[in-house]
């Protein structure tokens, strides 16, 4: 199930995340009240989408923090997580999710394997997801609309889904775009970004390959510039892009100055150079003597590895990847999350 993007471990995932942000104008610079978080994108923020269509992401998956598989790919929290914690926000449910969901400070559409753009195949010809971009905002826009018919049932429904209100005030995230880079511009078919097609004079000095981190900052840039021409567009947002690519590149290549140990193995998997093996991912199971046992599992000690299963971070190197964000020391503009409702006329 698990989507295609290998290799990653080897070389930087782009990162891109716009933040955006509807608000009035003209406000003083206070911390923002965003009463909700809609969230779009793919694994790198996915609570639960794609385990509540396709199967749970398995044990040890959630081990850190959740200590049962929580929908994630990872240990424990996600940035996004951390975001929904530092403004006291509850952690968002899973649109897709009909267990013990509530939708009462927002929702989240993203699902693991998910593209910008549009899917021709399906999940189990290329482990891509079908909930691409389009579908998101489709699904957002249902959401945006029904809920507020139900809502007006009461009783549970009451209480368990935004008001009409929330949505222009809501902090509004996007971190999406590493499938597509993984899918297509890069020339290769997901299975050839394996390591061993990528040659010494194509890995930096801290072990990553250099066309494929070069393919995610160019993406980066344009991004940007299609950040410019939206603020034109849509005034009254306030609309931050936050590059994560610097951070994660930062946190890899400066491992040991953060406290973490070998930044380009795997916390849990099986085998190789990077500990992880596409055949043997993070949680596979393998009988033995008629007894099923765990072949992929997790290092002694997730707090300090960045990589968790060759592909995701750990909740250890997304809380610090979270910390870095949330001061805006790298967003553009460079304001803090908390005040990003204010990011407007840029
Ligand atoms: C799907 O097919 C269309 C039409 O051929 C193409 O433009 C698009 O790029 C394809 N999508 C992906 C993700 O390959
Ligand atoms: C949903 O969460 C909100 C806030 O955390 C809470 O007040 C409300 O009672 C919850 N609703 C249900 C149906 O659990």
């Amino acid at each position: 199930m698990e989507p295609l993007y290998l290799g990653l471990s080897v070389l930087i995932s782009l990162l891109m995340s716009a933040t955006l942000v509807r608000s009035e104008t003209g406000v003083s610079k206070s911390s923002c009240h965003f009463p909700a978080i809609f969230n779009f994108g793919d694994s790198n923020s996915d609570t639960g989408g794609l385990s509540a269509a396709f199967g749970q992401a398995p044990y040890p998956n959630g081990e850190t923090y959740f200590h049962t598989p929580s929908g994630r790919f990872s240990d424990g929290r996600l940035i996004v997580d951390f975001i929904a914690e530092s403004l006291g926000l509850p952690y968002l449910s899973s649109y897709l999710d009909s267990l013990g969901s509530n939708f009462s400070h927002g929702a989240n559409f993203a699902t693991a394997g998910s593209t910008i753009r549009p899917q021709n195949t399906t999940i189990s010809q290329s482990g891509y997801s079908p909930i691409s971009l389009d579908v998101q905002y489709v699904q957002f826009s249902d959401f945006r609309k029904r809920s507020q018919n139900i809502r007006k049932q009461g009783g549970l429904f009451g209480t368990s889904l935004p008001k009409e209100e929330d949505f222009s005030q809501a902090l509004y995230t996007f971190d999406i775009g590493q499938n597509d880079l993984t899918a297509g511009p890069v020339g290769c078919l997901p299975y050839v970004l394996d390591r061993y097609l990528i040659t010494a004079a194509q890995i930096d000095k801290h072990g990553c390959a250099t066309p494929f981190n070069d393919v995610a900052q160019h993406f980066n840039q344009r991004l940007k510039s299609a950040l410019a021409q939206l603020r034109k567009e849509l005034p009254l947002a306030a609309i931050t892009y936050v590059d994560v690519y610097s951070v994660k590149y930062t946190l890899i290549s400066q491992a040991k100055k953060y406290g973490f140990e070998n930044p380009l193995v795997a916390c849990c998997g099986h085998g190789g150079k990077y500990n992880y093996n596409r055949y043997n991912k993070c949680g596979s199971k393998k009988t033995i003597n008629g007894e099923e046992i765990v072949i992929a599992k997790s290092c002694s000690n997730p707090m300090v590895k960045i990589n968790w299963d060759g592909v995701h971070f750990t909740e250890a190197a997304n809380k610090r990847i979270f910390n870095q964000i949330a001061n805006g020391f790298f967003s553009d503009p460079p304001i803090p999350l908390r005040m990003s409702c204010h990011a407007t006329g840029l």
